[in-house]
């Protein structure tokens, strides 16, 4: 009885010590276990800077969101205004989604503006022509998505994209090329931790998400439960 009690105010000490509250990032610094990494990878995917842009469904409409708290973007965009890459000439080409006569790139270019407010920009020479625009609705970060929920979603070549070159846990070699190449190479992903001026930077560091999303693979990219 004793004994019982014992374990279960550890497993409560757990919980309150690991839960979602706790800093993913200082448990994976302190232990860098497959799983530990996965929720850190989970805490910079859902950290306003990623998941902005990923967006979310809102009456019926996948849209961009802005802001720490993730409102709707101004000025009415959504998924109609988006552009699609299409890689041509060893680099990426947009091409307008739709006939809205605005698209992202209208107001983002391949740099942050220079005033809070002003839209952010990215874009490197590690993907050229990568530019700012937002992915298939299937990929929507909605707020409070749980760990094992984004874990299945990327995992799931029905949403993740492209996935016949991205593999899946049938292909981890494939996967953990596309999946890292992607984390380490990507101007958006990168932009997270230079998010430009009056932004949060995502948590942690560029470095240690590319350090996590190795980890995470190489154990067999885990769900949590
Ligand atoms: C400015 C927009 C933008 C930002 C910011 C952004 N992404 Fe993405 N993300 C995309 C687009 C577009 C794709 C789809 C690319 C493709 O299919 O080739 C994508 C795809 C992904 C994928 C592939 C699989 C999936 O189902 O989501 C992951 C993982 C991902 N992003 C993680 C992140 C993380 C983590 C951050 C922040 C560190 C981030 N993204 C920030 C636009 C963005
Ligand atoms: C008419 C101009 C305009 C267009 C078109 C536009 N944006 Fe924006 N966007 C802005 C401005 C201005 C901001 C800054 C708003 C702020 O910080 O309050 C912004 C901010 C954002 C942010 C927020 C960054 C953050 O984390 O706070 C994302 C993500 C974003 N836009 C995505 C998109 C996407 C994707 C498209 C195309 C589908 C798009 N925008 C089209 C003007 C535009």
């Amino acid at each position: 009885m004793n004994r019982l009690l014992m374990l279960l105010l550890v497993a409560v000490g757990a919980l309150i010590g690991n839960g979602a509250t706790a800093d993913a990032y200082q448990v994976f610094k302190n232990e860098a276990s497959p799983e530990n990494a996965f929720r850190y990878l989970h805490q910079v995917a859902t950290h306003p800077r990623c998941a902005n842009c990923h967006g979310q469904e809102i009456d019926g409409v996948h849209r961009p969101t802005v802001g720490d708290d993730r409102r709707r973007h101004p000025m009415n965009i959504s998924a109609a205004n988006n552009l699609q890459l299409m890689f041509a000439n060893f680099q990426f080409q947009p091409v307008p989604k739709s006939d809205k006569p605005v698209n992202c790139r209208s107001c983002h270019q391949t740099k942050n503006g220079s005033a809070p407010g002003m839209p952010p920009g990215a874009a490197n020479n590690l993907m050229p022509g990568f530019v700012w625009h937002m992915p298939p609705a299937t990929m929507v970060v909605p707020v409070g998505i749980e760990p094992h929920e984004l874990c299945e979603n990327w995992l799931n070549p029905a949403k993740n994209s492209f996935l016949a070159f991205r593999g899946s846990r049938n292909d981890m070699k494939t996967f953990k090329k596309e999946f890292v190449h992607h984390v380490h190479d990507d101007p958006l992903i990168r932009w997270a931790w230079q998010p430009g001026p009056g932004r949060s930077s995502a948590p942690g560091t560029h470095k240690d998400f590319v350090m996590a999303m190795k980890i995470w693979i190489q154990g067999g990219a885990p769900c949590p439960d």
